[in-house]
């Protein structure tokens, strides 16, 4: 533990500072959390979902993996996301790419990293979907950035299609669909896409 002392005083610190702002905050928090967005992103360590948003704790539920991928059978994320929108009651699901996303490039490079590669294999899939539209693209960072926005794209794309949020939609709930991609140049968001119902 002797090495990580440094995140315990952090923690100490920030907990500090949120109860001398709000005294009974944790309390609070404690006893129920209802957040009103769902957020889906990358694992990347320079897209920290809450910090990038301004949201407190308690305000944002949130999934993450490599780029961002919403796989059909992935119990994982669908389980996070069958939680969020049938028991949490959330109103929008967020699915926020970023620039230069490591996950991305990896796909786009058929990089061999070892088991990832398979998981990677989503995006793979995903370049070959827009196969045309990549190929008009000269440069190759801008062909990487745009492959960042077609995954985020796809993967909003994969989550209207869910039994979960279908159903929601069927029942006339109102739950929204967001496709965001992150820019780690400048720390800003930007919205590609959504889908209300
Ligand atoms: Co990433």
């Amino acid at each position: 533990m002797r090495d990580l002392s440094n995140l315990f005083d952090n923690n100490r610190r920030w907990a500090g500072e949120i109860k001398k702002k709000d005294p009974k905050f944790f309390l609070k928090l404690s006893k129920l959390q209802s957040p009103r967005y769902l957020w889906i992103g990358c694992s990347d360590s320079r897209v920290p979902a809450n910090e990038i948003t301004g949201l407190l704790p308690g305000e944002l539920f949130v999934h993450r993996n490599v780029a961002n991928v919403v796989v059909h059978t992935d119990l994982n994320c669908l389980s996070v996301v069958q939680f969020a929108v049938e028991v949490l009651g959330i109103e929008h699901i967020i699915l926020c790419g970023h620039y230069g996303c490591g996950g991305v490039r990896s796909a786009m490079e058929s990089a061999q990293l070892g088991l990832i590669d398979n998981w990677l294999r989503h995006i793979k899939d995903v370049e070959g979907k827009h196969r045309g539209v990549l190929a008009r693209i000269k440069s190759k960072e801008k062909r990487f950035e745009r492959l960042c926005e077609l995954n985020v794209l796809e993967q909003a794309h994969n989550i209207c299609q869910t039994t979960i949020v279908q159903d929601a939609w069927r029942k006339g709930r109102a739950l929204s669909v967001h496709a965001w991609i992150y820019d780690l140049r400048d720390g800003l968001l930007r919205g590609l896409w959504s889908r209300h119902q």
